[in-house]
């Protein structure tokens, strides 16, 4: 297996996509999560470009270890100066410049010819060469310049020292053989080429920046630049779970692994979509909500029987918390008999059907059956009640000042007591969460919130999905509403009805089910 060297430039190139940007302190706590995650370099920004960068590019060279640390710089002495001073205390590091190559760059940006470009190549190398060891050479734009000048230019940074040889697809241009055949003609003709390490960077604009990184391993490249969740100017770069997990799911087709720890890809994705406010799309590969979720019939018949059936990666592996099966009305018996006994239920037959027929009605009119409405319609099925409480009324009083205050009503069901209470807080889910809590029997901490619009115009309704803590075990709640605080107050009462039900402070008014492991 040849071990591909993962280079993370979330916190570079990944920070380049509008509305992404980070503060020194979130870059922090990225840069060591992406150490546990088994990343091999990081490259933490842009020294020269703020004081905030550089800053952080410093302390995270200063606090985070076992990676190596990666000072950017354009091909000029006070970039070179400030990534030198910025990487200073880091355990392993290197530099990275980069120039552009092509004709359109030269002409239209740069306005300088060929013979400046690699005049000014060289000296910066040599420069940079005079701090640091390793060096890393970018060409931008090096898959739209042409093999002569890019071997050229190649060749001249190669003879200057540099270590790494870093051919970027800056605009997304290239197709996966055009890419891979690039790095062997490079390899092939470049004088030096045998004494550096080359690397592939792509970005995504047609959609093909893990296929093209693919092809650069094929061609014998050691080193791909990824982001996490593929953020990164326009369409992003090349996503670095979609290749790790390409890479350790054909690994024997590959021959070559990475040294990324599976189990930490889920929550590195879901900080670094918070930390950027950068959400990821639901069909988006290995992370994406609908990656591990089946609501067809068959495929949720085929899970149950076998997960190897429709899945080629184990979402427990990836630190992924979800159920598999999504209900709605593609769904059949089976599935929706499987999710009722993970709730400690076995229904009968007659129970089974009554349950079906009811559950196809609801499945009709809208598109996903959560848990807290299946557990209705069981109730309703073998006339019991099954939820802890129900949230009857809920109302939140907000504005542009001053504390929101929330009042609801909450049915004990197992007494059929209601309780009124309320709470405020700075933020109005602040204040729902701080009244609701009040009738728990057991501590839950509000974790975390997921929201989604679920539709556009006036009319657009929410989704809320609430994790909360209770117990030392996280529970899922989802609702959707045309109100999203009612979406986000019934998603929390779901949650919560969980962890109530689980951490067995609740005992049902049951008959005519048996509770299996009650
Ligand atoms: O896309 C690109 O060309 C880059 C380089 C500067 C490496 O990000
Ligand atoms: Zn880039």
């Amino acid at each position: 297996m040849r071990r591909i060297h993962l280079f993370d430039t979330t916190l570079r190139d990944g920070e380049q996509a509008p509305g992404a940007s980070l503060n020194p302190e979130q870059k922090i706590v990225i840069a060591k999560q992406l150490a546990q995650l088994g990343v091999d370099i990081i490259e933490p920004g842009f020294p020269i470009s703020s004081p905030g960068d550089f800053m952080a590019v410093q302390r995270i060279s200063r606090e985070v270890q076992g990676v190596e640390i990666c000072g950017f710089a354009r091909s000029v002495k006070e970039d070179i100066d400030a990534a030198v001073r910025a990487t200073e205390a880091a355990e392993r590091r290197r530099l990275h410049l980069f120039l552009s190559s092509s004709n359109i760059h030269l002409d239209f940006q740069l306005r300088k010819s060929r013979e400046q470009v690699i005049q000014i190549a060289r000296s910066m190398v040599a420069y940079a060469k005079r701090f640091v060891d390793r060096i890393e050479f970018s060409p931008m734009d090096a898959t739209r310049t042409g093999d002569e000048f890019l071997f050229e230019i190649i060749e001249a940074v190669i003879a200057e020292g540099a270590t790494i040889i870093n051919i970027p697809d800056t605009v997304g241009y290239a197709l996966p053989e055009e890419y891979g055949a690039l790095f062997t003609r490079v390899m092939k003709n470049v004088r030096g080429s045998s004494q550096v390490e080359f690397s592939a960077h792509c970005h995504n604009d047609l959609g093909l920046a893990v296929a093209n990184s693919l092809a650069a391993i094929r061609a014998g490249v050691t080193q791909v630049e990824v982001t996490v969740n593929g953020v990164g100017e326009r369409a992003g770069n090349c996503s670095l779970e979609e290749l790790a997990m390409a890479i350790e799911t054909r690994k024997e087709a590959l021959g070559a692994e990475t040294g990324i720890r599976t189990e930490h890809i889920y929550s590195v994705s879901q900080k670094v979509s918070r930390a950027m406010s950068f959400p990821i799309a639901f069909n988006k590969p290995v992370v994406g909500r609908n990656a591990f979720q089946h609501e067809a019939g068959i495929h949720q018949d085929g899970l149950l029987k076998n997960r190897n059936t429709y899945e080629i990666m184990d979402p427990d592996r990836l630190g992924i918390p979800r159920s598999m099966i999504i209900l709605g009305k593609h769904s059949g018996r089976h599935a929706i008999k499987h999710r009722v006994s993970q709730f400690g239920m076995e229904l009968t037959d007659d129970q089974m059907e009554v349950l079906y027929t009811r559950f196809k009605e609801l499945a009709d009119q809208q598109k996903i059956v959560q848990d807290h409405q299946l557990m209705g319609l069981v109730g309703s099925t073998v006339n019991a009640v099954l939820e802890p409480y129900t949230l009857v009324h809920a109302q939140v009083l907000t504005g542009t000042t001053g504390h929101r205050m929330a009042s609801c009503t909450i049915t004990n069901n197992a007494t059929g007591e209601q309780r009124i209470c309320s709470g405020t807080g700075e933020a109005p889910v602040e204040a729902l969460v701080a009244g609701m809590r009040q009738v728990l029997p057991i501590q839950v901490e509000f974790d975390d919130l997921e929201l989604y619009s679920l539709s556009s115009g006036e009319e657009a309704s929410g989704e809320a999905i609430v994790t909360v803590k209770a117990g030392g075990k996280s529970y899922r709640g989802v609702s959707e509403h045309r109100d999203v605080l009612m979406a986000v107050a019934q998603a929390f009462m779901a949650a919560c009805n969980q962890a109530v039900r689980e951490q067995g402070a609740f005992s049902e008014t049951t008959e005519g089910v048996s509770a299996a492991g009650h």
